[in-house]
C-alpha cells in the first residue's frame, strides 16, 4: 500500500520538495487523472497505452472534414495560454496546432520584453494573470522546476488551471517523452511493442531533458535495456541511474558508439546543448564525430531499428540518413501533434466523446 499523499492545494512548498518524484507525481494528479502535467513519472503504462491509442483514433477521425468539425467543437469553449520564454519551434507549433484541432482559442507570450516582467513583475504574478484569461497554461522555461512551482502556486488560488510543462530547464520535458513513446509504440507495433527492446541514447545526456524524461518512461516496460553514450562530462545524471537501478531496469554506460549500433532497436540522438555552458564551459568544442550518426552507420543498423532525435539537430545525424525508412525523427514531429491532442482531450475529459464518435 502506498502512503497517502496530500493533494496539491493542501501541501506546503517545503513539504512538496521533500517528496520523491514518484510521490510528487501522485500529488500532481487529481483522483484518477493528471491535473497538471509536470513530470514523466505521472504516466504509467496503462495511461501511455491509452494516450497512444487515443492519438491514433484522433488522427483517423481527423481524416474527414466531418471528423475535423467534430474535433474542432470539443473544446471551443476553452482557451490555452502558451507561455514560452525559451526558444521553441516544434513544441510550440505542435501544441498550437493541437489546441486548434480541438477548437481551443490560444493566447501567447513568447518574449518577456513585451510583458510586464520587464517592469519587474514576478513570474508568479505573470502566471496568476495568465490564469485569469485561460483554462490551461502550457509553459516552457529555462528555469528548472518553474512549472512545478507555478502549478503549486496556482493550486492555492481561486483559478487553479492546469499547467503543462513543455520543457523546464535541464530537468524534464514530459510531453516530448510522450511523443517519443508513441513513436516507439507505432514503430514496434508488429514486433511485440516496446518490451525487451534496446534503446541507445547518444550525445548530451547530462542536459538533454528529453532523454531524462524518456529514460523514466521506458522503465514502465518489461526488460528494456538503456545504453548511454556521451562525452564523459555530459553523461546521464546519477539521479536517472539511481532510478533505473531502483526500478530493476538494465542499463549500460558505453563509449564506443559504432560497437553498440548493431544491438540497438532504437537509437536516440541528441545535440550538444552548449547554451547551458557557463563561462568556463567548452562543450561546443566536443568532437561530435564520435557521437554522430553518419550515412555509413546505416549498414550496421538492424533492418527493423529506428533512428530518433527530438530535434533541432546540428550535425549529429547526416542529412543523407533522412531518406532511410529507419529515420523516424520527422515522424516524431507529426506524432507530437497527435499525442498532444490526445493529452489535451484527456486533461479536459473529452476522450470518451472521441471514442464514442470513432465507434459510431
Ligand atoms: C528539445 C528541447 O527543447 O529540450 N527540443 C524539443 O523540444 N523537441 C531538444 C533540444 O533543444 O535539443
Amino acid at each position: 500500500m502506498k502512503a497517502k499523499i496530500k493533494p496539491l492545494p493542501e501541501i506546503t512548498w517545503d513539504e512538496l520538495q521533500q517528496l520523491t518524484l514518484d510521490d510528487k507525481a501522485r500529488c500532481f494528479n487529481r483522483s484518477d487523472r493528471p491535473l497538471h502535467i509536470l513530470v514523466a513519472q505521472q504516466f504509467d503504462r496503462p495511461l501511455l497505452q491509452e494516450l497512444g491509442d487515443m492519438a491514433t483514433r484522433i488522427r483517423q477521425v481527423a481524416k474527414s472534414k466531418q471528423g475535423m468539425d467534430f474535433l474542432g467543437n470539443l473544446l471551443s469553449h476553452k482557451t490555452a495560454m502558451l507561455y514560452f520564454t525559451q526558444p521553441s519551434t516544434r513544441t510550440f507549433l505542435s501544441f498550437h496546432s493541437a489546441c486548434q484541432i480541438l477548437g481551443m482559442r490560444t493566447v501567447e507570450v513568447r518574449d518577456t520584453s513585451t510583458s510586464s516582467e520587464m517592469k519587474g513583475e514576478t513570474q508568479e504574478d505573470s502566471i496568476r494573470t495568465f490564469s485569469s484569461f485561460s483554462d490551461v497554461i502550457i509553459m516552457r522555461s529555462a528555469i528548472g522546476g518553474l512549472a512545478e512551482k507555478m502549478a503549486w502556486m496556482l493550486s492555492h488560488t481561486e483559478r487553479p488551471v492546469p499547467i503543462v510543462n513543455a520543457g523546464s530547464g535541464k530537468d524534464q520535458h514530459p510531453t516530448q517523452a510522450l511523443l517519443d513513446i508513441y513513436t516507439l509504440q507505432r514503430s514496434f507495433e508488429k514486433r511485440g511493442g516496446i518490451d525487451r527492446k534496446t534503446v541507445v541514447f547518444v550525445g548530451d545526456l547530462a542536459r538533454g531533458r528529453t532523454v531524462r524524461s524518456l529514460a523514466y518512461l521506458l522503465t514502465n516496460y518489461e526488460r528494456v535495456k538503456q545504453v548511454f553514450i556521451a562525452p564523459p562530462a555530459l553523461q546521464i545524471g546519477k539521479d536517472i541511474l539511481d532510478h533505473l537501478k531502483a526500478s530493476g531496469s538494465e542499463y549500460e554506460l558505453a563509449s564506443d558508439f559504432e560497437k553498440v549500433i548493431p544491438e540497438a532497436d532504437a537509437i536516440y540522438m541528441t545535440r550538444i546543448q552548449d547554451e547551458w555552458d557557463d563561462k568556463t564551459g567548452d562543450s561546443g568544442k566536443v568532437d561530435i564525430s564520435k557521437y554522430s550518426f553518419a550515412a555509413e552507420h546505416l549498414k550496421l543498423l538492424q533492418p527493423h531499428a529506428v533512428i530518433m532525435h527530438p530535434l533541432p539537430r546540428r550535425k549529429e545525424i547526416a542529412v543523407e540518413v533522412d531518406h532511410d525508412p529507419r529515420a523516424v525523427y520527422w515522424r516524431q514531429v507529426r506524432n507530437g501533434m497527435w499525442i498532444r491532442v490526445a493529452l489535451l482531450a484527456h486533461i479536459f475529459d473529452c476522450s470518451d466523446s472521441i471514442r464514442d464518435y470513432h465507434g459510431s
